[in-house]
């Protein structure tokens, strides 16, 4: 049996079909964002978007979680239930409010859903214990570091229990230890409460380690250049994965789809 037969036995959470989006800029010049992007996501799975810085990276993501309109084609998100929420976001900009405590930012989407007190409760205690920030509870995101604070971004992501997590490089401005880190929780994280999860990065490390598959969109226009398998076990540890023959395999297989579009338009010249 092919790979694709095997994904079409999974059940599809997000079906994406023929989506295009422009952008026009003042002058009036055409910016093809995305041409005839066509995804099928499992449910519960882990799938990363990689490509070349202005790809359309964040613009699918900004459509599928509906803070953009695609020009045509569709997008659907096949729901869980009522009382939740399609999509939860965790961006590269912090996205935690100042004015609430880290305890309180993991229950602001919660308490729009109108979840109980007492569940309430539960839920954030579970998801900042599983985020190390414990001892941190009451603290204002001004009184954090920039790494608690993409966790409280994280578990608050993990807590709304979306049908889909949308994830746009949210460890991209972190040092590359506290990056590694947190890796290794959203890893555990995800084991334990298995979500849909797209997952933006421009690091290859970090799409290999966390990933299902993985898709790359070339540039200019962004369109589905390849989808790729990444065949390893879990559950994985983010250092030991990296001394897995495997894993060097589809380091260089990914380097190779990329290094045209990162490096410019010489490609077009071969
Ligand atoms: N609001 C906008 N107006 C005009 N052009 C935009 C806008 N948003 C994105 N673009 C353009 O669309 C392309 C894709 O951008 P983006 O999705 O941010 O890429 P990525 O996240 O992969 O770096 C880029 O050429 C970018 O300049
Ligand atoms: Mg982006």
């Amino acid at each position: 049996m092919s790979h694709a037969q095997e994904s079409d036995l999974r059940s599809t959470k997000i079906a994406i079909k023929r989506l295009h989006k422009n952008f026009w800029l003042r002058d009036g010049q055409k910016v093809e964002a995305l041409r005839d992007i066509e995804l099928d996501i499992g449910e519960g799975e882990f799938v990363s978007i990689i490509g070349a810085s202005g790809c359309g990276k964040t613009t699918l993501l900004r459509i599928i979680g509906g803070f953009e309109d695609a020009d045509s084609g569709s997008v659907e998100i096949r729901s869980a239930g009522q009382g939740r929420l399609a999509t939860s976001t965790v961006f590269q900009e912090e996205s935690v409010f100042p004015w609430l405590t880290a305890e309180e930012n993991v229950g602001y989407g919660l308490r729009i859903l109108k979840v109980p007190a007492q569940e309430r409760r539960s839920i954030i205690d579970h998801f900042i214990e599983k985020v190390g920030l414990g001892p941190f509870r009451k603290a204002y995101p001004a009184q954090l570091s920039g790494g608690m604070r993409q966790r409280v971004s994280v578990a608050r992501a993990f807590a709304n229990q979306p049908d889909v997590l949308l994830m746009d490089e949210p460890f991209g401005a972190l040092d590359e230890q506290t990056r590694l880190v947190l890796q290794d929780e959203v890893l555990r994280l995800w084991n334990e409460h298995r979500r849909t999860v797209l997952f933006v990065t421009h690091n290859l490390d970090e799409a290999i380690t966390l990933s299902d598959r993985i898709i790359v969109l070339g540039a200019r226009p962004g369109r589905v250049k390849a989808v790729i398998d990444v065949d390893l076990p879990r559950p994985r540890n983010v250092i030991s994965l990296r001394s897995n023959a495997r894993y060097g395999e589809l380091y260089q297989r990914l380097w190779d789809l990329l290094r045209n579009d990162i490096a410019g338009s010489d490609g077009g010249h071969a």
